[in-house]
């Protein structure tokens, strides 16, 4: 058996060094090229699952009338249990992998699409070349080989393009799976499973009047992150789910570009957050509602036990403040305020007279679906009597605590500075650079680190962007981590009330969600696998404009 360490360090420096060159001698496309790995299976890695996933174009009939144009992965197993990858028929939407803890896992990456691609498993611990970044994309007609051991525990995780400057778009086209764990631990819960135990992937899109996606590119729309004006679920519009009157397990996934989502049953229902990006929580918590950015997921638990046969329910997305995108009028067009309470509520500071006027502006915000704004995402029909269904498990999983004290730099947390700077959103005052590691970006591999996300005013605060805040959705590679902690700016507390309530901060994460004014502390550590992780904004426009660096984590 290959020692997965030794063989991630190898690759590593082999296509370090090509890229340091690229970056020198070559103009920034040409790393691509440079750094590309001859990828090919290492013989002593013996499967146990091996799935050919391929990128593609596609028709599909969404709508009646013209089919839609799209993006895809296709998935089929050649070796390994056939379940392993299953299908959404008639979905844009990637194949569900279904892969089990300690499986050795093969995935042979096939690049049919028009434009170069690579691929990453968000939320999975794997090591750097394994892990989809961008220096190494595949070309049209190539291949490139995924091998790791599955070390992560039982949750939902996902798969996604990550291509340089291309992430963004390529996801809207379609491009998205989802990557669902089991292991054990999980396994003696007899939580609903089979066809009670449910993904729903949430996402926006726009459609042109001939069914066609339409993805706008205004450059004050990639600022704020695009907006789709009709909410697509499991990449089907009007979703609607047909349930028994029993327990079910709803894994929801925030697969959109920047659409933030306050989930709520209409009724009142509370949510019963079981579990979040890594796993199940120690036990489960009952909110009003839950919050969940793009690249969070959020495992539910809802018992339909009792409920009319005949009767609905609506999941909703609940209106909150600070989501960035509102206009305001007067001055030059677009004040963009970071959301004082009364402002931020979507509806009235978007939609209203004054500032930008409709047109263009409207869909560029949103349309129909403003940010921030109240509207319903799928119905529930609870359309059979049950046939059973356990009761919920009072303790679900072991977490354990990290400890502040633990970490490697308890006393200089690494900070992650959130900044919009001019036409660009930026991380500790940069943009993207593929060959500039930071000195605060080096990490010794096998550490406990704290980490301190938080908002900088760049440029002195003059003019809009320096003085905007938006939420941003953070984002870090590898292994999962713990939030220590949360605080708010006094001058965005009113705004950050509409949104508090929703953060299930107890569990595992690989994605937090950092609103206006706020800063965030968390506990990451960094084991096994040396090399080049991303850290980045999840909303994807502020990925692709370059809000986005590499830890490099050394031996
Ligand atoms: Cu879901 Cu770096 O990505
Ligand atoms: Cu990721
Ligand atoms: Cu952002």
């Amino acid at each position: 058996m290959t020692n997965p360490k030794n063989t991630a360090r190898r690759r590593f420096l082999q296509y370090a060094g090509a890229g340091m060159l690229a970056s020198t001698l070559a103009p920034k496309w040409l790393w691509a090229e440079s750094a590309r790995p001859v990828s090919r299976p290492s013989p002593g890695f013996r499967p146990d699952v091996d799935i050919e996933l391929t990128a593609r174009t596609a028709s599909l009939p969404i709508f009646r009338g013209k089919s839609t144009e799209v993006w895809k992965y296709e998935g089929r197993v050649l070796k390994g249990p056939k379940d392993a990858v299953q299908s959404i028929e008639g979905s844009y939407l990637g194949p569900i992998f279904q892969l089990k803890k300690g499986q050795k896992v093969r995935i042979q990456f096939k690049n049919a699409l028009p434009e170069r691609c690579v691929t990453h498993w968000h939320g999975m611990h794997v090591p750097a070349d394994m892990d989809g970044h961008p220096m190494y994309a595949i070309e049209p007609g190539q291949t490139y080989f995924y091998e790791f051991e599955i070390l992560n525990r039982a949750s939902t995780y996902w798969f996604h393009p990550h291509t340089h400057d291309l992430t963004a778009p390529q996801v809207y086209a379609g491009m998205a799976g989802l990557f669902i764990v089991s292991d054990e631990e999980e396994h003696s819960l007899g939580l609903p499973a089979g066809e009670y135990d449910i993904p729903l992937v949430l996402q926006d899109r726009t459609f042109d009047g001939d069914n066609q996606l339409r993805y706008v590119t205004h450059p004050m729309q990639r600022m704020m992150g695009f907006l789709g004006d009709r909410i697509m679920i499991n990449g089907r519009p009007d979703f609607a789910l047909d349930v028994e009157a029993r327990p079910y397990r709803l894994r929801c996934l925030n697969g959109s570009n920047s659409r933030i989502y306050k989930l709520a049953w209409q009724d009142g229902t509370p949510q019963v957050v079981i579990g979040t990006d890594g796993g199940l929580l120690e036990k489960p918590e009952r909110r009003a509602y839950v919050m969940l950015a793009p690249g969070e997921r959020v495992d539910l638990w809802v018992d339909f036990s009792g409920r009319k046969v005949g009767s609905e329910m609506v999941l909703r997305s609940l209106s909150f403040s600070g989501a960035g995108h509102m206009m305001h009028g007067g001055g030059h067009g677009m004040g963009m305020r970071g959301g004082r309470g009364g402002m931020g509520g979507g509806r009235h500071g978007m939609m209203g007279r004054g500032g930008m006027g409709m047109g263009g502006m409207g869909a560029m915000m949103g349309g129909a679906l403003p940010a921030g704004s109240n509207y319903p995402l799928l119905k529930v029909r609870i359309a059979k009597e049950a046939r059973g269904g356990r009761t919920l498990p009072q303790r679900l999983a072991g977490i354990p605590r990290l400890k502040v004290e633990s970490a490697a730099n308890a006393q200089t947390p690494r900070p992650i500075a959130l900044a919009m700077g001019h036409m660009s959103p930026r991380l500790n005052g940069r943009s993207y650079e593929m060959n500039n590691i930071l000195p605060i970006e080096k990490i010794p591999v096998n550490t406990l680190q704290l980490i301190d996300i938080f908002h900088q005013s760049m440029g002195g605060g003059h003019g809009m962007m320096g003085m905007m805040h938006m939420p941003h959705p953070i984002h870090l590679h590898g292994q999962q981590f713990q939030v220590v902690s949360r605080s708010v700016s006094p001058e965005h507390q009113n705004v950050y009330d509409t949104v508090k309530d929703g953060y299930v901060d107890s569990g595992w994460k690989d994605t937090v969600l950092v609103m206006p004014g706020e800063r965030v502390r968390i506990l990451k550590p960094f084991d096994d696998f040396p090399g080049r992780f991303m850290y980045h904004c999840h909303n994807l426009e502020h990925e692709d404009l370059g809000m986005m660096r590499d830890f490099l984590v050394v031996e």
